[in-house]
């Protein structure tokens, strides 16, 4: 059988290093992109060597919130600008464009969004992801997955992601100040890449699509799940508001998974069993 050929930007990331250490290579072959997405030029000749690719999932993006507000001439430049960079290609290979994007493209009034909400981007990340979203959709063979994700990097160069602030501040016994009324489902990045690789397999007509855990929870519960796995742990943990910095700040940002569920043929699985996912990948 002809192996699925997957060409694969943000390798090193957090998605990315997942997509390629639980990759069936029996049935797909992955060429990491290695390059920046933003350098028009070194893309263009890429095109010219790469040949027969199957898909390209598009996962490298500047990710640090903070950094986009502060640099956004970065932000713009990787987010939206790279973005395109990565269409052009997939258009000159013909081959499907898998982009991902997140969940806090909508406002985060009520959550429970469904694909065919209208997104509402606040801060400057989201926009750039937004304005990516609207680059690739004008590609028909490409498809937009929204999510939220949770997990830990291999490589200790990032600045700490949610999930890795928590672990770290328990392993240090360090106080906590958790949000109690911000809400997300997110993914462990395991789970993100099975199912990103069952997306590529399946013959459905996938355009958009929400992935997520089963069940929302606070980013404070989750915490403290996180927590509740670190032997030892002795920290004060205070529960507080989003709003106490004197902003209002997006509170439900989980999606509906419900069309997941139907075309994937599966139950998304519970955040519980995603927290156990990343430890056991951790103790390995
Ligand atoms: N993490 C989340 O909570 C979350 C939630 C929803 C959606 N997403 C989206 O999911 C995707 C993957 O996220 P992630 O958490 O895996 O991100 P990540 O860990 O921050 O990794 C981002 C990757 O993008 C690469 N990159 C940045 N600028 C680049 C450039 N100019 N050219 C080529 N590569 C570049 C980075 O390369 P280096 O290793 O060289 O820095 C890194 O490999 C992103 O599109 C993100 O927007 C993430």
């Amino acid at each position: 059988m002809k192996k699925i050929r997957i060409f694969l930007s943000g390798e090193n990331g957090l998605l990315g290093s997942a997509v390629l250490s639980r990759l069936d290579k029996s049935k797909c072959q992955i060429i990491p992109l290695n390059c920046d997405i933003t350098d028009q030029k070194a893309l263009s000749k890429l095109s010219e060597w790469l040949s027969d690719i199957d898909v390209i999932i598009h996962a490298a993006a500047i990710t640090d919130v903070k950094l986009c507000e502060e640099n956004q001439k970065l932000a713009y430049s990787v987010n939206v600008l790279g973005t395109r960079n990565m269409r052009m290609l997939a258009e000159k290979l013909s081959s499907k464009l898998v982009y991902i994007s997140t969940a806090s493209v909508f406002l985060g009034e009520n959550g429970d969004y469904k694909e065919s909400d209208f997104p509402y981007p606040k801060s400057y990340y989201d926009l750039t992801k937004y304005l990516g979203e609207q680059i690739v959709s004008e590609y028909e063979k490409s498809i937009i997955i929204r999510t939220n994700i949770i997990g830990v990097h291999n490589k200790k160069s990032y600045n700490p992601n949610f999930f890795e602030w928590v672990l770290q501040s328990a392993q240090s016994n360090r106080d906590m100040t958790l949000y109690n009324d911000v809400f997300i489902n997110p993914l462990s990045c395991q789970t993100l890449a099975d199912l990103v690789l069952k997306i590529i397999a399946s013959k459905k007509n996938i355009r958009v699509i929400h992935l997520g855990s089963r069940d929302r929870l606070s980013k404070a519960a989750i915490a403290k799940l996180i927590i509740s796995k670190v032997k030892g742990y002795n920290g004060t943990v205070k529960l507080a508001s989003v709003d106490a910095g004197g902003t209002q700040r997006p509170k439900n940002m989980w999606l509906n998974v419900n069309y997941a569920d139907k075309i994937l043929g599966m139950n998304m699985p519970s955040i519980s069993n995603e927290i156990d996912r990343i430890f056991e990948e951790l103790n390995k």
